[in-house]
């Protein structure tokens, strides 16, 4: 059994990934952290709360804070903003995550320790390797890496939904995690570890579908339903501000970590390149994929691609129990 750390921002898409790793037989989840990202980390760490209870594991994982705010980017004036345009549909605006799961509030409570802090007290004393699925801003992970460094030993892989090489999101150039937090993704990225990149190029490919939805519907279970209500909602923003191959379908980025653990081949044309992040100016948050043969060390393996008929099928064993 594989053992698992989730870092989260929730979020539609992290609470599609929340959910499949918690019913994946081969995988044992040890903790979720939360992460400001998409939210706001109150929202962040009370939707992962909610979700984790309704699906009845509330006293099987615990839940650690992690950090409000990116390491220094906020700190300098003259980063960019990000721009954010309305999504509007019938005179009422459309968001790609609400601000708050539609489930029952959360009685459960969050751990005392705060993420970063867990991660040095996890990593430090553990007696096997552990794999970090890491799909928010990198903002923890990156802390607990410049606190301590040795901590890495016992990181069996991490595996990052971020970046993009053909494809970006939220700026020109950039991906909403790495853009959100760069400094803490070079970090991670050039810690040492075996780091697998699962970035737009892939999520992007592996889009889903109202037909997907219509399967996950007919599953029946509560996370089928909750999963198709979540994309149905991806689909409507995707189609509002950032339409894709097909009409009426949206790219659920999170749990494609998820299902690349469950089956490597859900990534395609997965390549070992050398990462770095840019952070100043039109190219803050960029991704720079380095592929250059013989010039470059790599730290990364990067998947260019991903098989959407394979990720929606492993989904579907997923919610069906
Ligand atoms: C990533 O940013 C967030 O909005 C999503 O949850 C995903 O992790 C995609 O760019
Ligand atoms: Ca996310």
């Amino acid at each position: 059994m594989r053992k698992i750390i989730l870092d989260v921002d929730t979020g539609s898409d992290d609470a599609v990934a929340v959910m499949a790793a918690l019913l994946a037989k081969d995988l044992k989840v040890e903790a979720i952290c939360s992460t400001w990202g998409n939210l706001d980390i109150d929202h962040t760490t009370e939707n992962t709360l909610r979700l984790i209870e309704a699906m009845g594991k509330g006293d099987e994982v615990p839940v650690y804070r992690g950090c409000a705010a990116p390491m220094a980017k906020f700190l300098c004036k003259d980063r960019l903003p990000l721009a954010i345009r309305p999504l509007m549909k019938d005179g009422k605006e459309v968001h790609m995550h609400e601000p708050e799961l539609k489930l029952e509030k959360a009685t459960i409570k969050e751990q005392d320790l705060p993420a970063p802090l867990f991660y040095i007290d996890y990593l430090l004393h553990a007696e096997e390797p552990v794999t970090l699925v890491e799909v928010g801003p990198l903002t923890s992970l990156g802390h607990a890496l410049r606190i301590r460094p040795e901590i890495v030993k016992n990181i069996e892989e991490i595996v990052i939904m971020g970046g993009g090489d053909r494809v970006a999101n939220c700026t020109p150039c950039a991906e909403f995690n790495i853009w959100a937090d760069p400094e803490a993704a070079e970090i991670v990225a050039t810690c040492g570890a075996k780091v697998t990149w699962v970035p737009l190029d892939a999520t992007h490919a592996a889009y889903l579908t109202k037909k997907d939805c219509e399967r996950f519907r007919a599953i029946g279970t509560f996370e089928a339903n909750f999963a198709a209500d979540l994309i149905e909602g991806r689909i409507l923003a995707h189609t509002l501000g950032q339409p894709l191959a097909e009409p009426d379908a949206a790219a659920v980025h999170d749990p494609l970590c998820i299902c690349y653990l469950i089956d490597p081949t859900v990534l395609k044309d997965v390549q070992p390149v050398e990462i770095h992040l840019g952070f100043y100016g039109v190219g803050e948050g960029e991704t720079i994929v380095d592929r250059r043969e013989g010039l470059i060390t790599p730290n990364s393996y990067f998947a260019f691609d991903a098989d959407r008929f394979k990720f929606c099928d492993i989904l579907c064993d997923l919610f069906t129990y």
